[in-house]
């Protein structure tokens, strides 16, 4: 019964996020366009943050919401300045870090495509 599975259980769980998390994080970290707006010096809390987030979305543990609440996403990007240039880098590094984690083709097919519209839906600016 594979169909009944969330992908959380289907990507390998808790370790699949983390990795997923780091890699995406070491292609912010060099980035001059993205690395500007994430306000913290160390990006430990931003990763702590986006790990959890993903967890609980595709059908893990809650621990996002009990210590952050309600995810309101779009409220939480509001304070930043994300334009087609922004998403776009994102996208850029989100997808490099999907590549390198080498999950199944399902899997795979399911994180770009919501992350595609996640990324597109966070923006603010034209
Ligand atoms: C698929 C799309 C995206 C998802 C799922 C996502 C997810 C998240 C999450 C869960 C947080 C932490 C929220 C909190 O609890 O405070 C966050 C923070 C943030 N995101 Fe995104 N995000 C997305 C797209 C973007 C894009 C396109 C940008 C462009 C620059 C961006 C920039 C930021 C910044 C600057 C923060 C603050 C970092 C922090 O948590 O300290 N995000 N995002």
């Amino acid at each position: 019964m594979v169909d009944t599975l969330s992908l959380y259980e289907r990507s390998g769980g808790t370790p699949f996020f983390e990795g997923l998390v780091n890699c995406f994080y070491e292609g912010v970290e060099g980035d001059p366009i993205l690395r500007p707006i994430y306000p913290e010096l160390d990006l430990a809390g931003a990763r702590h943050r986006l790990t959890l987030f993903l967890i609980q979305y595709w059908g893990g543990p809650t621990i996002y919401n009990d210590e952050r609440g309600h995810p309101r996403l779009r409220m939480r990007h509001a304070p930043f300045a994300i334009g087609p240039a922004e998403r776009d880098r994102w996208l850029v590094h989100m997808r490099a870090a999907v590549a390198e984690m080498h999950p199944v083709d399902d899997v795979a097919a399911e994180l770009e495509h919501y992350f595609t519209m996640a990324a597109e839906a966070m923006r603010n600016r034209d």
